[in-house]
Order: C-alpha cells, then structure tokens, then sequence
C-alpha cells in the first residue's frame, strides 16, 4: 500500500515530553503553514503548555512558546484529534523493562490503536525509540502506513537540536517514497540548517542507526571513563593524557570529558536494548560497554568511600551542568551504594523542592550545603564551588580549573 502524498498540513503529535514538545514547536512555526496538535495524557503538562509555559527546562522551547508565533493546540483529550490529521507523530515512552530485558513498547502500540480506530489511513510516523525490528512486526499487526524516524535530540537542547540537526532519517518501504519526501521536505523547511543530509532508508536500518548511534556514544564515554578510572589509580594526570591522544584527528577533542559513568533516559536503556537486539550474534563490545558503566560507577563509590568523609554533600543530581533533569543519572546509583556504606548524605539540587529525596535530606540554600559537608561530590564543576574547591571530589577534568 502506498502513502497519502497530500501536502501535510495538519500535524498531530502524541506525547508532550522532549521529543513530542520540540517536534511540535518546530513543526507549528507560523512559516509553514501547517496546524500542530499536541496530545498527551498528562493533564498538567497539557494545562501548562495551555498558558505557553513549558513543562521541560529547555531555553529555545521556553522562549518560542512565549515569544514565536506557533499554529499550535495542546489538548489532553483525545476524542477527535485524528480524523482531520494528515499525520500522526508518536513520541510516547519506550522505558527499558527489567523483567523482560527490552523496552516496554505499549504505549506506542496503544497510539497505534487509538490513532487507527479514529483513521484507518492517516501515515503515522514513530518517533519514539523502539527495537529493531519493532516497525516490520507492527507493518504485519496494523499496516504498512506507519513509518520510523529516529530522534538524536539532546535533553535540555530539544528544540535547538531540532533546529539545527545533523540529519533526517526516515526509515519507510521504497512504497512510502512519496510521503517520505513530504515529511523531509517539512523538516528541512521548519530547520535552521540549509544543507541537511537527508536518507532514507528500510525501517529496520533505520531503527538500528539509533540504537546503534546511541551504543556507540555510551562506548565513548565509557572508554574515556576507564582511562580516567586508570589515570586516578595510578595518580596520572587524565587531562594530559586525553588531550594528547585527541590531538588524532580520528579522535577529536570532543565528547571526551570523564563523567561519573552515563545516564540520562537515552544511553542506559538504549544500550540495553541493543544489547537484547544482539541474542544470537556473537558480540562482547555492547556487553561489556553496560559492564563498564556499573563498574565506573562502582569504582567513584569506592573513591568516595576511601576518603572517609563524615557527611557527603552530592552537588546537583543531573548529569550536565545547569540542567534540571536527572533522569537515570549515575549519581543516583552512586548514592545508593554510599548509602549502603552507612554514609550520611545530603543533596543540594535546586530541581528538587521538597526536603528529602530518596532517604537524604535535600540542603535547599548553597552556603549552608557547602558548610554542612566535609566532602563535596560534583558531577560537574561548577564556578559556585569555587570558594570550596578543595573539598570537592570532582572528575569533571575540563570543567575544573
Ligand atoms: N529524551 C531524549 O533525549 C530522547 C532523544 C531521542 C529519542 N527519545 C525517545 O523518544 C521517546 C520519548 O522520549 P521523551 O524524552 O520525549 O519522553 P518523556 O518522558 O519526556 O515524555 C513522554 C510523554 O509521553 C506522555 N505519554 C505517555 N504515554 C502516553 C500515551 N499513551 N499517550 C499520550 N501521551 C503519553 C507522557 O505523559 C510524557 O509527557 C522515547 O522512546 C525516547 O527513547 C528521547
């Protein structure tokens, strides 16, 4: 069956969450045209993105929805928002399940469901990061008229990465040429970017570019996480050495800072599932890249530990500085095995507004946390710790002067 080719006009977005809100933001800029609705179930976020305040911290989101003018609707009813859709984006979670050891793809398969009983033709197009292999088997439950376009934004720069991204891929059968060219051609007039490589590509490849992408940025981390951990046992200096071995041009000087091991929602679940995508094929990197991050975050618990401080003092929970999420960040596993260590801990993150979170007392003012601690534990540098540097553990090694 081949796609609709009518001109997309009417854009309708499931889910309100980094994806969904920068997909729709861009696609709902007065320049093309287009109507944007945008669903979600969480009737706070939909209340808050009704008075153009953004649920997510997110600067370029932020100044649109008060600032740009956006053909843009956001409802949490989902009663009547497809018949009229010309397509419809799915940007629903796709958390990792423990049980099952793969990503739990029910509510994009409920998207499906909804989106189809109100139009059985409208091209629906997954945004949401799913398993290879995952768009073949719902061609075969639903129909061919669903297509994948994998994400590469970053967190806390969704609608800037979406302005300016590195490419476009849409993963559809060469039957769906038409629509894909439509939905490129979109994409491309809503970005910033006047060159922009655009491929298409079967959905199953497609689905591995992301998988794949992500698995390789978390063996990056990885890596140079390991050579800090080998640099800080042996009293090395890790900035020297990773400065000159990026001097390599096939190295770079880039996405080389130590870290306290990856998070965030993308890299840990995603290198997961990939891993769960390899049963049967022969492979060790994917295995052992997931291997590499507990035994990072294992060995910084160790560090702490060795340095028998009294009261541990964990600046910020998120994983880049200045940002306010901290979803599956690494600290929070550090906590955890500090805690079993009989560790007193408290918590200054300014994300947080109750006084406790998960077990330690949250410091909600700066200079009482920074008196309270004996040992500062810092993901990232931060020039507010600069009067207390010497107590902080850190191996931020380019952030910290
Ligand atoms: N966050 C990222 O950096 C990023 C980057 C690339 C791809 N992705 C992928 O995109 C997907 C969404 O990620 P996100 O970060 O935007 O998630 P999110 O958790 O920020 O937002 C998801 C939103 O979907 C809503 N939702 C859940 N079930 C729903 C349903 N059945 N119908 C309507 N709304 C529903 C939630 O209320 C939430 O607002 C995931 O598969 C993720 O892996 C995320």
């Amino acid at each position: 069956m081949s796609l609709s080719t009518q001109d997309l006009k009417n854009i309708t977005v499931i889910g309100a969450g980094y994806v969904g809100l920068s997909n729709a933001i861009l696609l709902a800029q007065e320049h093309l045209d287009t109507k944007v609705t945008l669903f979600d179930i969480n009737s706070d976020r939909i209340a808050q993105l009704q008075q153009q305040k953004s649920p997510l911290q997110d600067k370029e989101i932020i100044d649109f929805l008060s600032n740009q003018p956006l053909n843009f609707f956001a409802t949490d009813d989902a009663s009547h928002i497809y018949k009229d859709a010309d397509v419809a984006i799915i940007a629903t979670p796709t958390n990792y399940d423990i049980a099952s050891g793969k990503f739990d793809t029910s509510s994009v398969e409920s998207s499906i469901r909804s989106v189809r009983e109100q139009n059985p033709s409208v091209p629906i197009v997954i945004k949401s990061t799913i398993p290879i292999g995952f768009t073949k088997n719902i061609h075969q439950q639903f129909d061919e008229n669903i297509i994948f376009m994998p994400e590469f934004l970053r967190e806390g720069q969704a609608l800037y990465d979406n302005l300016h991204p590195s490419r476009i891929i849409v993963g559809a059968t060469n039957q769906q040429t038409n629509f894909v060219e439509k939905l490129m051609a979109l994409y491309k007039k809503a970005s910033l970017e006047e060159h922009l490589e655009c491929l298409q590509m079967p959905p199953t490849e497609a689905e591995a570019v992301k998988l794949f992408a992500n698995s390789y940025l978390a063996t990056r981390i990885s890596f140079f996480n390991e050579l800090d951990s080998f640099a800080e046992s042996n009293q090395l200096d890790s900035q020297s050495i990773i400065t000159g071995i990026g001097l390599d041009p096939r190295i770079g000087q880039h996405y080389n800072n130590p870290s306290f091991g990856y998070g965030g929602y993308c890299l840990p679940k995603d290198t997961q599932q990939l891993k769960a995508n390899y049963e049967g094929v022969p492979s060790n990197v994917i295995h052992a890249v997931v291997d590499a991050n507990n035994t990072r975050k294992r060995f910084i618990a160790r560090q702490i530990i060795d340095k028998n401080p009294k009261s541990v003092g964990i600046y910020r929970l998120s994983m880049k500085k200045d940002a306010d999420n901290f979803r599956d960040s690494a600290i929070l596993d550090i906590i955890n095995t500090l805690k079993q260590h009989g560790l007193t801990i408290t918590i200054y993150e300014p994300a947080i507004q109750d006084n406790e979170f998960q077990g330690c007392a949250i410091i909600a003012d700066l200079n009482t946390f920074k008196q309270a601690n004996d040992l500062i534990v810092a993901n990232r540098w931060h020039d507010e710790l600069n009067a207390v540097a010497k107590k902080v553990y850190t191996r931020d090694v380019f952030g910290f002067s």
